[in-house]
């Protein structure tokens, strides 16, 4: 773990998170349920999620590409921009996965340093950046050592999403910025009709033939455990995050939030 901040929490390879989330009476599986998706919960989905992101990290930025045409690429730059702080910056990058988000940093002159549940996405990982093993819950990272964090594609994924937003708040110095992304849905009209049938039956067809089936039938469904976006804004302030925005990212196809550490810098 060279180059970054020094660790207050061990790391936690191979150990399972074992509460589900719930904060402010937000429960994010009982929230999945009541949508009638059925999906894992607590130590299954955190089991699930490394297995499933071990099996498809070689092929991952291919079937990325081909699924958004390209457009993940400037989504990440928008959330870069979106985090608003200057070059020399500490950044965490949490599940870095193959390391995209992390180019973008080095090649804006961050100090950048990632970390990742999949030691698969860790392996194909593509960057000098730092590395490290860690669960987004316990994050291995000094109490306000860094000035921001981004973090693409992954709230979703999180067993324990009040967990990481609570260690956003820990290790994120006051004024500090942190920049997420996460798929969306257009609010209405023919977009939706269209993204509807490209991600719940297009995708899954794309990465069976590229990649794992199974995968890329559960990334639909997934989105289940997003909560509203009122939840989220509540979940960050509660962390200590002011200023929390959400805007949708070429029509709605992305959502991207942002938010400010309270306190004086
Ligand atoms: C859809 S991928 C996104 C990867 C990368 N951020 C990107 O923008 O392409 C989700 C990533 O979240 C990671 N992940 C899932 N749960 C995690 C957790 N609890 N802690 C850390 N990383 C996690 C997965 O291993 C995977 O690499």
């Amino acid at each position: 773990m060279t180059g970054m901040p020094h660790a207050e929490h061990p790391a936690t390879p191979g150990t399972p998170p074992t509460a589900a989330d719930s904060s402010a009476g937000i429960s994010l599986e009982a929230a999945a349920r009541a949508r009638g998706v059925d999906l894992p919960t607590g130590e299954a989905k955190t089991e699930l999620v490394r297995s499933m992101f071990d099996a498809i990290a070689p092929r991952y930025d291919l079937v990325n590409r081909t699924m958004t045409f390209g457009l993940d690429v400037r989504w990440r730059k928008q959330s870069l921009r979106a985090l608003g702080l200057p070059a020399g910056s500490t950044v965490l990058d949490l599940a870095c996965g193959t390391g995209d988000f992390l180019k973008l940093l080095e090649a804006g002159g961050y100090r950048s340093f990632g970390m990742d549940l999949s030691w698969g996405m860790l392996a194909a990982n593509h960057t000098g950046s730092p590395l490290a093993q860690a669960n987004g819950a316990a994050l291995p990272v000094a109490t306000g050592s860094v000035d921001g964090v981004t973090c693409g594609y992954a709230l979703r994924n999180f067993t324990e999403l009040a967990e990481v937003f609570r260690e956003f708040g820990r290790i994120v110095r006051p004024g500090g910025r942190i920049s997420l992304l996460e798929v969306s849905e257009p609010d209405s009209g023919l977009l939706l009709a269209g993204h509807r049938i490209w991600f719940r039956r297009v995708v899954p067809l794309i990465g069976g033939l590229l990649s794992d089936r199974s995968a890329y039938r559960y990334l639909p469904k997934s989105t289940a455990y997003l909560p509203s976006t009122d939840e989220l804004r509540t979940l960050l302030q509660e962390s200590g995050f002011s200023s929390v925005n959400r805007r949708g990212l070429s029509g709605g196809l992305s959502q991207l939030i942002t938010a400010t550490r309270s306190g004086r810098p």
